[in-house]
C-alpha cells in the first residue's frame, strides 16, 4: 500500500456531535461553543453549524472563521467553499433556517457527505422547538449530548427525549443508531437539596450511565464568557476558575466518549 493510500485507509471520518435538548435555556449554546472552542485548541478541525435562527452561537463565536450559512446546507442550489482549516469555521444561523421542511434534510445529509473529510469534528447546535431542524441534526450526528436542569427534571422529558432519538433513528437514518454520549446536568445547584435528589433519581431509576458523572454549575463565569465570546477558563476571574475547570472536566469526557465509539442501548 503506498504511503498516500494508507493515510486515506486511516482517515477516520468527521465526526458529528449534536447538543440536543427540546426544553429552552438550558445550557445547549453555552456547551455547542465550549466543546468546539476545546477541541480546536486540541488542534482539530471543527466545524460549527448553528442550527438555530436565534443565532446565540453564531454571535458566541463571532471571533471565529466562517463558512457560510447553515440554512444552504438545505438548498440544493448552494455550494460551499471550505477549505478544512485546522480551528473553528462556523456556518452561521440567518432566518431562512425558521421555513426548513422535513423534504429539505435529506439535502443537508447529502452536504454533510461533503465535508466527511475536511473535519475532525462538527458540533451543531439546535433549536428548543421540535422540528424539521432538529429532525435534521439527528438524522446528520454521530453522537448526541443533551443538557438537562435538575430543577425541573422529569423521568418523563428524558423518556421523551429517548423517543425522539429514536424515531430519528428509524425515520431518518434506516436504522443507524445515535451514539447517545448521555445527559449531562446543566446550571446546576449543588446547594439545592431538591436538585441533588433528582439526579440521584436519574442515577436510581435509568442506571449511572445515562447522565454524565460531572455538572455544570450556575455560575456568572459562564455569562461572562457568551458575552465576552471567549471560552470560560481564559477568564482570570475567581467564579470564572472554578468554571473553567469544570467546563474541561466534563468536555474531556465527552471527547473521550466520543473517541470511545461504543453504542449505547439506551431506548425507552
Ligand atoms: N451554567 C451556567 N451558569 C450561568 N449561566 C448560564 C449557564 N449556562 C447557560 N447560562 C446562560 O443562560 C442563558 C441560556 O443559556 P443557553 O443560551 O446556552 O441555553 P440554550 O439551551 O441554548 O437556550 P435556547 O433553548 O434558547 O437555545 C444564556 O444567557 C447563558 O449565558
Ligand atoms: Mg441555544
Amino acid at each position: 500500500m503506498s504511503k498516500k493510500d494508507k493515510a486515506a485507509a486511516t482517515a477516520r471520518p468527521m465526526q458529528t456531535i449534536v447538543i440536543n435538548n427540546r426544553k429552552g435555556g438550558v445550557g445547549k449554546t453555552m456547551l455547542a461553543t465550549h466543546l468546539t472552542w476545546f477541541l480546536a485548541e486540541e488542534g482539530a478541525r471543527v466545524l460549527f453549524v448553528d442550527l438555530d435562527a436565534q443565532g446565540n452561537g453564531s454571535r458566541t463565536l463571532s471571533g471565529e472563521g466562517r463558512g457560510g450559512l447553515a440554512s444552504d446546507l438545505f438548498d440544493p442550489e448552494a455550494t460551499f467553499n471550505l477549505a478544512g482549516a485546522a480551528g473553528i469555521t462556523v456556518l452561521t444561523s440567518d432566518e431562512r433556517l425558521d421555513i426548513v421542511e422535513l423534504d429539505d434534510v435529506q439535502q443537508m445529509v447529502k452536504a454533510f457527505g461533503a465535508f466527511a473529510s475536511l473535519f475532525d469534528y462538527c458540533v451543531i447546535d439546535t433549536p428548543p422547538t421540535w422540528g424539521p431542524l432538529n429532525f435534521a441534526a439527528l438524522t446528520v450526528s454521530d453522537h448526541l449530548v443533551a443538557p438537562v436542569e435538575m430543577k425541573d427534571y422529569s423521568l418523563d422529558g428524558v423518556e421523551q427525549l429517548l423517543k425522539t432519538v429514536h424515531a430519528a433513528e428509524q425515520k431518518g437514518r434506516g436504522g443507524r443508531k445515535i451514539n447517545f454520549l448521555g445527559l449531562l446536568a446543566s446550571r446546576f445547584n449543588s446547594h439545592s437539596p431538591r436538585e441533588k435528589e433528582n439526579f440521584a433519581e436519574i442515577v436510581r431509576s435509568m442506571g449511572p450511565s445515562i447522565i454524565f458523572n460531572g455538572v455544570i454549575a450556575q455560575r456568572d463565569g459562564y455569562e461572562d464568557a457568551v458575552a465576552g465570546g471567549v471560552p470560560v477558563w481564559t477568564l482570570k476571574k475567581r467564579a470564572a476558575m472554578a468554571a473553567g475547570s469544570e467546563m474541561r472536566y466534563v468536555l474531556t469526557m465527552i471527547r473521550d466518549r466520543v473517541e470511545g465509539r461504543q453504542v449505547k442501548e439506551i431506548l425507552p
